[in-house]
């Protein structure tokens, strides 16, 4: 097979994409996003082969986009299996959502896809494959899109945080991605954690300076326990969107912010004044806590403070109504009749343990209604119940939510498009359907999807 070899990797990797810990880089509008294998030291002295990325032997850049501002993509396929690529969190048109069947065909090997869209909210989004998911995510290809807002807050550094963990063996190659045992479970972990493909990177940043955390949960499996022992900030969007009040830093395990697949924090950091000091950012895991990244003050002293901040200004997304809302129920559970046939939505597991209202995901849409039905500019309320013992990060597309209601704790009802769902918790999420197509909806627990806990909810 043959691929256009457009020479743009050059310039993207110097000036329109930046691959790695942080730097600011100008936003990306034409990207060329090639997946192909890739090789690196995840695990001291030993390679990795066989992973996936979009650039040679690294991870997947930030792609950073501004607000309001068209943005193409072309995904280029150079493995020899399917793929798609999802824009996880973006409120865009139906058709560039990138779900196979759904709203595309696949992209086959040799082949190429433009995906066009005008991001219409700031903050920290992902995108990921939506085709073969369980075997290229776990191999390496999630990466961060950051939509910078039209007025920059005033941070002196920003830096995205890619977390997620890899399955490696004691000689740096994979073992088995998923186990069938783990994804009937709470899914299978990884033996690695890495924050943007490295285990404990340490980033210098201006001692006294103001930095800005972007970090996205990327993993196909694990919920992270995130604080920063006796760090200055403040957490200030969840999810892509800013939190009208911010919130105060985790500084210990016992408050640790919880970060689900799919789920994304920003925090504002204040650097402490003195060269060499470090804030470190912690997940708490068994046995003792994991350093997942360190910032280390150093290079001339600032004396900033978080209050010489902008507020990060609000995304124009609707209210529901909900004294008026339609209030549908969704199930989350066992599949009723064991293993079923399930194509996975592209490349199968071989096995279905999960459901959404008795169903299992059928694979191949055109056999499969919608879970539920909705008019456009409707207020809905989704009451999710979890019967299962497991929990669940529960992600929507293309549309914004908002927690309403547990029947297990108090919830706090910012913007979001993924909530975790708590063993046998009862969920109330609500929003305006505005935007028409067939979205995606689903557990992002990569091998609960695959096995069934998927579908998607019609918009016409
Ligand atoms: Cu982040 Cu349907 O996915
Ligand atoms: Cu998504
Ligand atoms: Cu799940």
């Amino acid at each position: 097979f043959s691929l256009t070899r457009r020479r743009t990797l050059g310039l993207l990797g110097a000036a329109a994409i930046t691959p790695g810990l942080g730097a600011w880089a100008k936003a990306a509008s034409r990207p060329t996003l090639r997946i192909q294998p890739a090789r690196a030291e995840l695990l001291k002295g030993f390679v990795t082969d066989a992973m996936v990325s979009t650039l040679p032997d690294a991870p997947p850049p930030v792609l950073r986009l501004k607000q309001g501002q068209p943005f193409t993509a072309r995904v280029e396929n150079a493995t020899p299996d399917y793929t798609t690529m999802h824009w996880h969190g973006l409120r865009l048109p139906n058709a560039m959502d990138g779900v196979p069947y759904l709203t595309q065909f696949p992209i086959g090997q040799g082949e190429a896809f433009d995906y066009t869209f005008t991001p219409p909210d700031a903050g920290t989004y992902w995108y990921h494959p939506h085709c073969m998911t369980m075997d290229q995510m776990a191999r390496g290809l999630t990466g961060i899109l950051v939509v910078e807002e039209a007025e920059p807050p005033g941070f002196d550094r920003d830096i995205a945080l890619n977390l997620r963990d890899f399955r490696l063996g004691g000689d740096g190659q994979f073992i088995d991605l998923w186990t069938a045992r783990g994804a009937a479970r709470a899914g299978t972990f990884g033996t690695v954690m890495t924050t943007n493909w490295a285990t404990e990177p340490v980033e210098e940043v201006p001692a006294g300076g103001l930095v800005r955390l972007r970090v996205a949960a990327t993993d196909t499996a694990r919920i992270y326990k995130l604080f920063l022992p006796g760090a200055q900030g403040l957490v200030i969007a969840l999810d892509g969107h800013p939190l009208a009040v911010p919130l105060p830093l985790p500084v210990s395990d016992a408050e640790a912010l919880l970060l689900a697949p799919g789920q994304r924090a920003d925090l504002a950091i204040a650097m402490p004044p003195t060269e060499g000091a470090t804030v470190d950012l912690m997940t708490h895991a068994p046995g003792k806590p994991r350093l997942m990244a360190r910032l280390l003050a150093s290079g001339g002293t600032l004396k900033r403070e978080l209050t010489e901040l902008k507020p990060l200004a609000p995304n124009d997304i609707p209210e529901p109504e909900l004294d008026k809302a339609r209030v549908e129920e969704l199930v989350f559970g066992w599949s009723p009749e064991g293993n079923l046939p399930n194509d996975g939505l592209c490349g199968t597991m071989g096995y279905t343990f999960w459901s959404i209202n008795r169903l299992p995901w059928p694979g191949d849409a055109a056999g499969a209604g919608p879970l539920v039905d909705l008019r456009q500019g409707e207020s809905v309320i989704l009451r999710l119940r979890n019967e299962s013992p497991n929990d669940h990060p529960i992600h929507l597309h293309g549309l914004a939510f908002k927690v309403i209601r547990s029947n297990r704790r108090e919830v706090s009802s910012h913007w979001t498009d993924t909530a975790l769902l708590l063993e046998k918790e009862v969920l109330d999420i609500a929003f305006v359907a505005d935007n028409p197509g067939d979205w995606a909806f689903h557990c992002h627990v990569i091998e609960h999807q695959k096995t069934g806990l998927a579908g998607y909810i019609r918009i016409s």
